[in-house]
């Protein structure tokens, strides 16, 4: 059998088809951007149907910058934007409204009534989440409240709840498989981390009928098989993984203590944790990295909402950039004596904050404040954010997690100015691996291990290779300074300073 694996990795901003060939390289790829919907004020929403037809595009175009053809593919991996959510009707496969997206922060009240209500430590304990608007629960039931009939129907079994996981390997299958897998299914507020299963509890609190959820499986499993109607060809899908989740895999972070940071709409970082549970005292979250052969490896995870959005909006908003890769060379040629900070809040806080309701702020301009100035600041909050994730991770976790590198990757790390300026905030040396398509090769690892084309867990370890290590060469002094210039800021944009 041919060693063609294909990743879909369907992110926040854009869709992206990946063929590997069987060295796992890079055979052909197709990208397409799709619409983002604001209708108010902190809500966004995707048209499942767009990102339906994007994923077919994508995958068409990488098939044939590839020079194969749909029967040549091994298997599929699907790796995707997590938390947000999609209702659609199990006769007709119709969406009953559009996705909210994981950014929308609509059920900012109700997250704020459960917690007045005392519930936050039950929902932290069975799923190592927070009360937040970001994941899938709130979301779900704000739907069922508020689209007409909607609670009655799921409860009768006439609607699917997915993730965009089980949303495409629904439409892919031609309605035959109602999946997800464990890494999905931990980023709902619905699932019990340690058991391995719906939390009925939870799912009560939040009025969601079972009956709307997915069967949840491991990350290489069976997926079912495409329905040749679509591309020509009945080919197996056997790897699903957040996207997050992906990116572990993809930079083979499988030992504990090993870390990775991805630099996209948003930034995560995750740091393996074993089969231990680490709970945390310093807002993080306890996440599955992933559960292969039945066994489940746990993460610690903070979570920014504005990475790559950051230099978006210079690019789209500001418009003082052309093209995203042009900020860190306008970073640059900042002024070196201005102290401008940027606290990209635009969707609220995350990790450790959590908080709704923050909005974006800049502090420190003056009359010459420029481009420059805000393209330094956008790229340094992103390094400030990361470095507020590590303090706390090695908070929560002794076990050597102080000495540990951090694997990046994503859009961002292209920029050598970003990754030196990473690593001097975060005074610990950064690793950039050859291979920027850690999230697709994550989600195509699992599916080609598990079809048998593609080598197992640890010679597939080995195979991973540094492009560049960024020490930290930044003065302690320099640094103490900017930090504290950091948590100023920071402090002065929550919603209650
Ligand atoms: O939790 C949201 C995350 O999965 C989105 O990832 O790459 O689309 O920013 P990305």
């Amino acid at each position: 059998m041919s060693g063609y694996v294909l990743a879909i990795d369907q992110g926040t901003t854009s869709t992206r088809a990946i063929v590997f060939d069987g060295k796992m390289k890079v055979a052909g790829v197709g990208q397409k951007e799709f619409p983002q919907i604001y209708p108010q004020s902190g809500w966004v929403e995707h048209d499942p149907e767009d990102i339906w037809e994007s994923v077919l595009w994508t995958v068409r175009k990488a098939i044939k910058a590839a020079g194969i053809e749909a029967k040549d593919i091994a298997s599929i991996g699907i790796t995707n934007q997590r938390e947000t959510v999609v209702v659609w009707e199990r006769e007709s496969g119709k969406p009953i409204q559009n996705a909210i997206v994981w950014q929308d922060r609509r059920t900012a009240n109700y997250c704020e009534k459960l917690k007045r209500q005392d519930l936050e430590k039950l929902f932290t304990r069975r799923t190592g989440l927070l009360l937040d608007p970001y994941f899938s629960g709130t979301k779900l039931s704000w739907m069922l409240a508020n689209v007409k009939g909607a609670r009655a129907r799921a409860a009768k079994g006439e609607l699917c709840f997915g993730t965009i996981d089980t949303f495409l390997i629904w439409r892919l299958t031609g309605g035959k498989y109602f999946a997800t897998d464990a890494t999905n299914a931990s980023r709902t507020l619905m699932y019990n981390i340690a058991r391995n299963e719906w939390d009925a509890d939870l799912l009560e609190i939040l009025r969601v009928p079972a009956a709307m959820l997915p069967e949840v499986k491991d990350c290489a499993a069976d997926f079912g098989v495409t329905d040749p109607a679509i591309f020509g060809a009945a080919i197996p899908i056997s790897g699903v993984a957040g996207d997050q989740h992906a990116a572990v895999i993809g930079q083979a972070c499988f030992e504990p203590g090993m870390m990775k940071s991805t630099y996209g709409t948003g930034c995560f970082a995750l740091l393996n944790t074993g089969a231990d549970i680490v709970r945390s005292k310093n807002r993080l979250l306890t996440t599955i990295a992933y559960r292969l052969d039945g066994e489940t490896t746990y993460a610690l995870e903070g979570s920014i909402f504005i990475a790559g959005a950051a230099v978006q909006w210079l690019r789209d908003g500001l418009k003082v950039i052309k093209r995203a890769s042009d900020s860190g060379d306008l970073a640059g040629h900042a002024d070196p004596t201005q102290e401008v900070y940027m606290v990209p809040a635009f969707t609220g806080l995350g990790a450790p904050h959590w908080d709704a309701n923050a909005r974006g702020a800049m502090f420190g301009m003056t009359r010459n404040t420029g481009p420059a100035e805000f393209a330094r600041a956008a790229l340094e909050a992103v390094c400030y954010q990361t470095r507020d994730l590590l303090d706390a991770m090695h908070k929560d976790w002794k076990n050597g997690a102080d000495d540990t590198v951090l694997r990046v990757d994503g859009g961002m790390v292209a920029s050598d100015w970003t990754m030196q300026c990473l690593a001097d905030l975060l005074d610990a040396p950064v690793d950039r691996p050859d291979i920027l398509e850690t999230t697709a090769l994550g989600a195509a690892w699992l599916a080609g291990s598990r079809a048998g084309v593609w080598p197992d867990r640890e010679t597939f370890a080995k195979t991973w290779s540094r492009d560049r290590r960024f020490a930290p060469e930044m003065d302690e002094k320099v640094r103490s300074a900017k930090l504290k210039g950091w948590r100023n800021a920071v402090r002065r944009t929550l919603s209650e300073a």
